[in-house]
């Protein structure tokens, strides 16, 4: 077989700076060893986030320039509704500013004090959500997901039985609906499959209890679905994403990620009294319910994208770049959560430098080392951004310490692969070396974002 190309050409460049060693460890230092606080300009790789930071194709940039900025009712809404019904069914569309919008929206008019969310993972966004409004929000993911190093399928899948034993626990009162996140991102952007979609539906609808999908990687979703899943191979991506969001009464968007554009989102439903609801709350905070917070153009843009993201020979290339990675990691030995995600490889720094106790942060020794090495900026998902203090005031540390390097949307390409891979193996060879760091600074919330840290 030949090599999986890029199925696109390259006919708009942007400039990647390219600052020497030195420029790196000054820039880091003066970030405060944080690569939140970085320049942009100063990461030569920039794996922060897979979120709106994907690339247009002529056909977007194209639509863009057909936006009808009309306050109400405009074209380009038209075009919105039009692919978000014919991908979701959903009755009532309403587009948002981007995921969290949806979130907040939702939580608002669904979750009150003391009312219990499962998920199979919520993202710290919805998570943060739910809590605001006094909710509880429940991970319910499969043993099989939680194991870093099973190398199966569908390791997003929610654990039915614990729903079940949700469901009696707290009785179906205090659960006003259930979600589903495709791709589980913050498990490793593993799948969910459509047998497990099934058994949860089957579960909550025992008990009618609505299920909301998190659906931000929906069309990666469905390409796992279809290589992996019994049953799939012959259907169309389209399909797929059709028949998964024909078992939820409801989804929330963030369309930075499958909806291929750098801004949007949105929130869909069957339910009449939601929909009335969700409208309301839409013109206070967003704006009118037929733009949402968004410019026509944006609306035309996702019209393009969302089935752009559906389209086979993208998903096949995408997912070649990141399991590429996985081969290379694989082979070498380095320490990753298997199989790789649909939209990222998340490294093992627990098990990359064990020297390093949780509460030096690993992770950031990795994330940093991986800057000054290459200019490649990543993320940590252990103890700095889920680390806790318990009731004495002592810090615990997360149960995982994961950095995180996720791939924009038809940006890189292979050569850039390459390079990546050629910086993780060195800073693999050179691991003895890195040290952990200590906080010197850290706001209230969030630290993560924000926090200063020094050298250990
Ligand atoms: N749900 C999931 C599963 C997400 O991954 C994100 C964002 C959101 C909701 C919120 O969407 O950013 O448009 O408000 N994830 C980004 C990330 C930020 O880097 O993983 P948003």
């Amino acid at each position: 077989m030949h090599t999986i190309i890029e199925p696109f050409r390259i006919k708009m460049t942007e400039p990647i700076h390219l600052i020497s060693k030195e420029e790196r460890i000054n820039a880091l230092a003066n970030a405060h060893y944080n690569v939140f606080l970085l320049d942009a300009d100063d990461c030569c790789i920039d794996l922060l986030t897979d979120s709106g930071t994907g690339a247009m194709s002529t056909q977007q940039w194209a639509a863009l320039m057909l936006g009808d900025e009309s306050y109400a009712g405009s074209r380009s809404w038209k075009k919105f509704e039009k692919a978000v019904r014919q991908i979701t069914g959903m009755k009532h569309i309403f587009p948002t500013h981007q995921g969290r919008a949806a979130e907040s929206l939702m939580a608002h008019i669904l979750v009150k004090e003391g009312d219990i969310i499962p998920n199979n993972s919520h993202f710290d966004t919805t998570r943060a959500n739910i809590e605001f409004r006094g909710g509880i929000a429940l991970n319910l993911l499969s043993e099989k997901g939680m194991d870093l190093t099973a190398n199966v399928p569908f390791k997003g899948d929610m654990d039915v039985d614990k729903l079940q034993q949700t469901i009696e626990e707290y009785s179906v009162e205090r659960i006003p609906f259930c979600m589903i996140t495709v791709t589980n991102n913050t498990g490793g952007g593993q799948p969910v499959s459509m047998a497990n979609i099934r058994a949860v539906k089957h579960v909550l609808q025992k008990h009618g209890i609505p299920l909301i999908i998190d659906s931000c990687r929906f069309a990666e979703n469905a390409y796992f679905v279809k290589q992996e899943e019994e049953g799939y191979a012959e259907k169309s991506l389209l399909e797929i994403a059709q028949e998964m969001f024909s078992y939820a009464d409801a989804a929330t968007m963030s369309a930075k990620k499958d909806g291929l554009a750098n801004i949007g989102g949105f929130f869909v439903c069957q339910n009449d009294k939601w929909a009335e609801q969700f409208r309301n709350m839409l013109i206070l905070r967003e704006g009118f319910p037929t733009y949402g917070g968004l410019a026509g153009r944006d609306l035309e843009v996702l019209a393009v994208g969302f089935m752009e993201a559906l389209d086979y020979d993208y998903q096949v290339y995408r997912h070649a770049t990141i399991s590429y990675m996985g081969r290379f990691l694989e082979q070498k030995g380095i320490p990753y959560v298997k199989p790789v995600g649909g939209h990222a490889v998340f490294l093992d720094a627990r098990e990359f430098l064990p020297h390093i106790p949780p509460l030096h942060y690993p992770g950031i020794g990795l994330v940093n080392t991986l800057y000054i090495e290459g200019g490649i900026r990543s993320v940590e998902l252990g103890s700095v951004m889920f680390g806790h203090f318990d009731a004495n005031g002592d810090e615990q540390p997360s149960p995982l310490e994961l950095v995180r390097l996720a791939f924009p949307r038809r940006v890189y390409t292979q050569s850039h692969f390459d390079y990546m891979l050629e910086v993780i193996e060195k800073v693999w060879q050179e691991r003895d070396k890195i040290h952990g760091y200590r906080i010197t600074y850290q706001p209230e919330f969030l630290r993560h974002f924000s926090c200063y840290f020094e050298e250990l």
